[in-house]
């Protein structure tokens, strides 16, 4: 039972494949894009788990794959993990007719997609996500990026994947934290612009992440058709595409505040924000109150965080978080961007929000 996703991007249009067990078909999937020798960028937890079923696979379709281990973590998203890689790349040999693999999540997908679209001017890679996170979100629309000492996702290009293979069964294999953190992505796209999904997932999301094939697979392919349809309108994020942001900026500042740290990870960062962003939409009177609470007491349910709160340690100052926000790169013209809600499934952009409002939200 595989479902394939189109991302409709005229000559940079690609599949998504979404299935229980699709590792082992992936060797055949990628023959027809391959040229020469098939660099497979992996961080060492991926590698020594699933590396061997994918080379595998890829000696079955007679590929002449070439591993490239990476550190594990964010760090590796830097100049000198780019650097590192690049030269790994360049030895393999491979061409601008070739393709570049990134096993991983969202670390390994980012840095593998930037090198790959600056080696030789461009090279095409394929996807495929280990990570939930990765799977619906990450590993889908052609963002790349490393981080600079100025911020994360600083230095990076929209380079499209030819193909992206999500195989569910890996997941079985994630820490359940991480697999929560890719969860709040999933939920996500309910919050912004699906209030029935957002009911199956009230009903079908426990399952889906107790690793039921068929609510695991249609989950992620649910997320992922959402996320190609909107990247299908709006590529360059000059519009629409800005929803997928629902959460972020309240997000990355509270991951900001607390460095980046296992304290609090992106995703949780994320589930965070949007509570936060549905009670900021409540109480500028946009929102019903009701919508809101299911919100957060889906997160709970799930095992998420939702509130300030909930992150272990100090409390970060509201100070402290609004300078954060003042730094996110989605600020223009001197104004926050905000991704607020009408209601459940109903999100929208402004940048005309009281920051009293803001400050209010983060006190209370
Ligand atoms: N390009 C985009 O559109 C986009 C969107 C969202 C996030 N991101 C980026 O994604 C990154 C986060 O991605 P992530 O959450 O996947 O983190 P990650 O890649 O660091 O993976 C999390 C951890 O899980 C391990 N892991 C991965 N797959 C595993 C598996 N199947 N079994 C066991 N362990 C496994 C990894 O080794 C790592 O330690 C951030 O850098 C973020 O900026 C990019």
């Amino acid at each position: 039972m595989t479902e394939i996703i189109k991302v409709g991007l005229d000559e940079r249009s690609y599949d998504i494949h979404v299935g229980h067990g699709l590792l082992a078909e992936a060797g055949v999937l990628l023959k027809p894009l391959v040229r020469g020798p098939l660099p497979v960028v992996t961080d060492l937890t991926v590698g020594e788990i699933h590396l061997a079923d994918f080379l595998e696979s890829c000696g079955k379709a007679d590929l002449d794959a070439h591993p490239i281990v990476m550190p594990p973590g964010e760090d590796s998203k830097s100049f000198a993990g780019l650097a590192e890689l690049s030269r790994e790349l360049l030895d393999t040999g491979v061409d601008r007719g070739g393709l570049i693999v990134a096993l991983g999540g969202g670390v390994i997908g980012d840095l593998t997609g930037f090198a790959a679209g600056i080696l030789k001017r461009g090279v095409s890679f394929a996807q495929i996500p280990t990570t939930l996170l990765a799977q619906v979100d990450s590993s889908v629309g052609g963002k790349t990026a490393i981080n600079a000492p100025q911020g994360k996702n600083l230095l990076g290009l929209f380079h499209q994947p030819r193909i992206v293979i999500a195989d569910t069964a890996l997941l079985s294999t994630l820490p359940r934290r991480e697999l929560l953190a890719g969860y709040a992505e999933v939920v996500k796209y309910g919050a912004l612009g699906d209030a029935e999904f957002f009911s199956w997932l009230e009903q079908n999301g426990a399952k889906a992440l107790a690793g039921e094939k068929s609510a695991l697979i249609h989950m992620v392919a649910h997320s992922c058709r959402m996320k190609a349809a909107i990247v299908a309108r709006d590529e360059r994020e000059t519009g629409e595409r800005a929803l997928l942001n629902l959460g972020h900026t309240f997000g990355h500042a509270l991951e900001a505040a607390t460095g980046f740290s296992q304290r609090l990870i992106h995703g949780e960062g994320v589930a965070i924000g949007m509570a936060l962003a549905f009670e900021l939409s409540v109480k500028l009177g946009l929102c019903p109150n009701d919508d809101s609470d299911r919100l957060t007491r889906h997160l709970k349910a799930a095992g998420l965080p939702s509130a300030i709160a909930d992150i272990a340690g100090p409390r970060p100052a509201v100070e402290t978080l609004v300078a954060a926000m003042g730094h996110d790169k989605k600020v223009k013209d001197g104004k926050l961007t905000f991704i607020l809600v009408r209601g459940l499934g109903r999100a929208f952009v402004t940048n005309d929000v009281p920051l009293d409002a803001v400050k209010d939200v983060l006190s209370a």
